[in-house]
């Protein structure tokens, strides 16, 4: 079996009767959303809150009943992919374009499971370009603060056009070379005029859930 199909059904364990759940995005996610969805036909009454507009439409054709946050602001467990892992289980996100409803549904979940296979699990982040959410006004100038903290932003294109978020924003993919502080790296970013949201999931985690040739590998996030 696929090891992101096997890292995605080994998390839908997690969900249990009357949870809401944060659907990530991107296709290890796509399918737990199959998992989930077989799950649902089988009886499991739950609610999603999905991070993209292509989860939501997979998500609905799989007969998951879906709800926004003007029905809650709770959500029980988040399952989300990954493009990078770190040993403290900080995370680079958005290779898929969807970063910042991500990281809403993600920050407010009691629980935030990450899915994915061995390729993404990493010594140090910084291999996987960062992406970042910046506003399509001046994104040019926001481009050059990048540059200033040492950044290279590439503007993302898409079958030849400019990328465009769900939130119609451009995604700058900004290589830093080996990221040692994620955290100090995020915070210095998202304080920059147009930057909307990065890609760096910091102390977010709480379980990873990695397959690896078919064999199931959970990290946990070390207790404070
Ligand atoms: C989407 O914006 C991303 O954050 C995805 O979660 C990430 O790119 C992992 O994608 P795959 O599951 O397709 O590898």
């Amino acid at each position: 079996m696929d090891d992101k199909r096997l890292a995605a059904e080994e998390a839908v364990k997690y969900v249990k009767n009357g949870m809401t759940v944060g659907l990530g995005s991107g296709s290890t996610v796509d399918f737990m959303l199959h998992a989930l969805g077989k799950r649902v036909q089988e009886g499991l009454q739950i609610q999603g809150i999905p991070s993209s507009k292509k989860t939501e439409k997979l998500a609905a054709e799989l007969g998951i009943p879906l709800v926004d946050f003007s029905v809650t602001t709770h959500i029980d467990l988040a399952i989300d992919g990954a493009d990078e892992i770190d040993p403290s289980l900080n995370l680079i996100k958005g290779g898929g374009g969807s970063l910042v409803r991500e990281k809403v549904v993600d920050a407010c979940a009691d629980e935030l499971i990450i899915i994915a296979d061995s390729s993404k699990v990493v010594s140090a982040l910084g291999r996987f370009p960062l992406p970042i959410e910046v506003l399509t006004f001046g994104f040019e100038v926001t481009a050059q603060y990048i540059k200033n903290l040492g950044g290279d932003p590439v503007l993302r294109r898409k079958d030849g056009e400019i990328f465009i978020s769900d939130n119609g924003n451009y995604i700058l993919d900004c290589s830093f070379g080996q990221i040692d502080d994620a955290a100090a790296l995020h915070g210095k970013l998202v304080t920059l005029v147009g930057v909307v949201e990065t890609g760096i999931f910091a102390d977010m985690a709480d379980k990873v859930i990695v397959a690896r040739s078919g064999e199931i590998e959970l990290f946990q996030k070390k207790q404070e």
